[in-house]
């Protein structure tokens, strides 16, 4: 499905993989877990209010507070997080080709003006796994840079629909959202974007 992959950095972007109809789709499912498990704004390790909303979905969510970052059983609520839908699932096996299924989905919301800061995704037990993203709604400025720290980086915008998987050699490579280009997807009808991350945690 879609164009061709494009690789940067080691990290393989799919783009248009999603079409509209599933789009549209996989929006419902992340809409019913939103309600089961609502978005809320996670502070960094430094006490800093993150300006990405965030909830997940699977047997653990990504969490975030002074005492850093790390995966919970439950939503801030104390209820559990709920299952991840059948239509992002599929998305992983198509596309990762692995048989085991993520414990976590990460739903990211981003509003004009939010960001996500160069990092890592290394709060899981085994790097050997790659992580599935999926990106639905308004366009996002993504950077990648290296395994190490600082030197150069390089952008590439994500579109809707667009899929990448960060595995391999980029497992572990740096990478962050700039911006959001607001208005440049009619996906969500009060615009924004959501990123859907999906791990294998233990
Ligand atoms: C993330 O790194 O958790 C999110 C990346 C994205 O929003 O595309
Ligand atoms: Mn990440």
């Amino acid at each position: 499905m879609g164009e061709a992959p494009v690789f940067l950095r080691g990290v393989e972007i799919r783009p248009g993989y999603l079409d509209r109809a599933a789009q549209e789709e996989m929006v419902e499912d992340i809409r019913d877990v939103a309600r089961a498990a609502p978005l809320f704004s996670p502070e960094t390790r430094f006490g800093k209010k993150m300006s990405v909303q965030m909830t997940s979905a699977g047997t653990y969510g990504w969490y975030s507070d002074r005492r850093g970052y790390r995966y919970e059983r439950r939503h801030p609520s104390g209820v559990d997080w709920p299952p991840i839908p059948a239509s992002v699932l599929a998305v992983w096996h198509a596309v990762t080709g692995v048989e085991r299924a993520p414990d976590c989905c990460l739903v990211n919301f981003y509003r004009e003006g939010a960001r996500m800061g160069l990092h890592q995704d290394r709060d899981e037990a085994d790097f050997g796994w790659p992580v599935l993203s999926i990106s639905l709604g308004d366009s996002a400025l993504f950077r990648i840079g290296s395994v190490e720290r600082g030197g150069k980086t390089e952008s590439v915008w994500l579109n809707s629909g667009d899929v990448c998987v960060i595995g391999g050699e980029a497992r572990l490579v740096h990478h962050g959202i700039d911006r959001i280009r607001a208005g440049s997807s009619t996906l969500l009808a009060d615009g924004g974007r959501i990123n859907l991350t999906l791990r294998v945690v233990d």
